[in-house]
């Protein structure tokens, strides 16, 4: 267990803010977590847990002990005629995880190419891109309990996930509730990557991509360059322009509000789910709002997808929290519609 004091958190969250963490703890196994449980001092005090930092907004310096993940390792645990089952820890980068299994010739994560943050954070949020979640190949997770340092193991229903939505993410209202909000870290995550592969094709972009290459029957290795090829043309590299990928949440809707939005904006971009709510694409919402490419101080937002804000330049939380707070009042002024922010701001 490897103990830092006054630790400058910059090249740790993909904002790139400065800031620093009073204490900084690094993980690199369980053996880490409970000897950091048990410690007198440390112990009892308030913990937040960092992963790649891609989804967190940092309003000063953080005061709860900081600990960074860095459970490594990926390996293949099982193969079956349905499945491969790989592990990788918490601490690995997601996209390396999905370069590894695809050089490994396990396919089956190439849509979620690309997408910033490690292994561990990737269940808190579900993550997903281009019609596959983490919830779509997840097999089960291993995870401490911060107030006692006990391991535990999560399958999918127990980590109830929804849209950029788990356990992970809740509060525990009262004593028996299930919110693991702040009081877990994930130290290994197990997938299940399907057999035989087949490709996910669902998004217009990626249909672009494939009548544009000429290509019949797409490999696992084509859909994974599209990828890249996609949001690299849309998306700003958290290593040279600092951001932290979407930052709010589609919003959903009943299908008689969507129909009361139409009417008065028929170009909005909709999506029927199918539960029978519409989906909107809030960046959509925030360009017809005419957000595209403005600033407040150093805060910006991005402009080829509105839905992400970046650091123009040594930005600090608050001017991000200040932009993204005047963006949600001119959303819900104009449609009514609250843009629900999705990293954690500490
Ligand atoms: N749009 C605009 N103007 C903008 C941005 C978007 O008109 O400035 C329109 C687009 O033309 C498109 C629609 O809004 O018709 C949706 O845009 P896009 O396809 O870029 O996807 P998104 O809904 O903005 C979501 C995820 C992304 C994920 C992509 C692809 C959320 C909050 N975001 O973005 O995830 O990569 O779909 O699946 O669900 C992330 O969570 O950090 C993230 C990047």
């Amino acid at each position: 267990m490897l103990i830092e004091k006054n630790a400058p958190l910059r090249d740790y969250n993909t904002f790139g803010i400065v800031a620093k963490a009073q204490t900084l703890v690094r993980i690199t196994s369980e053996a880490d977590l409970a000897q950091l449980c048990a410690d007198p001092v440390l112990g009892p005090q308030p913990k937040f847990v960092l992963g790649g930092g891609s989804n967190v907004v940092l309003t000063g310096d953080v005061r709860p002990v900081v600990l960074k993940v860095e459970v490594m390792g990926k390996r293949l645990l099982a193969e079956t005629d349905k499945a491969w089952i790989v592990e990788a820890g918490g601490g690995e980068s997601w996209h390396g995880l999905v370069q590894w299994t695809l050089a490994q010739g396990y396919p089956g994560l190439e849509n979620m190419a690309l997408i910033p943050g490690t292994v561990g954070a990737a269940p808190v949020q579900n993550i997903g891109a281009y019609g596959v979640e983490l919830q779509d190949r997840f097999e089960s997770l291993d995870a401490v309990d911060l107030s006692t340092g006990q391991s535990f193991t999560l399958d999918a229903a127990q980590c109830a996930f929804g849209y950029r939505d788990s356990v992970f993410k809740h509060l525990a209202a009262q004593p028996g509730d299930f919110g693991l909000s702040g009081r877990a870290l994930i130290t290994r995550v197990r997938l299940r990557l399907p057999k035989p592969w087949k490709p996910e094709m669902g998004y217009l972009d990626l249909e672009r991509k494939r009548q544009e290459r000429n290509v019949d029957v797409p490999t696992p290795l084509h859909i994974y360059e599209w990828i890249c090829e996609i949001r690299r043309s849309k998306l700003p590299d958290p290593a040279v322009i600092g951001n932290a990928g979407s930052f709010f949440k589609n919003p959903t809707v009943s299908p008689e509000q969507c129909a009361d939005i139409i009417a008065r904006e028929p170009r909005i971009v909709h999506y029927p789910m199918a539960d029978g709510s519409i989906k909107l694409a809030a960046g959509w919402l925030i360009d017809a709002c005419g957000w595209k490419g403005k600033s407040i101080g150093n805060a910006g937002v991005y402009d080829k997808q509105a839905l992400v804000l970046v650091n123009r330049g040594g930005v600090t939380g608050g001017e991000v929290v200040t932009l993204a707070r005047a963006i949600q009042t001119s959303v819900y002024e104009r449609f009514g519609i609250r843009l629900e922010p999705e990293p954690v701001v500490i």
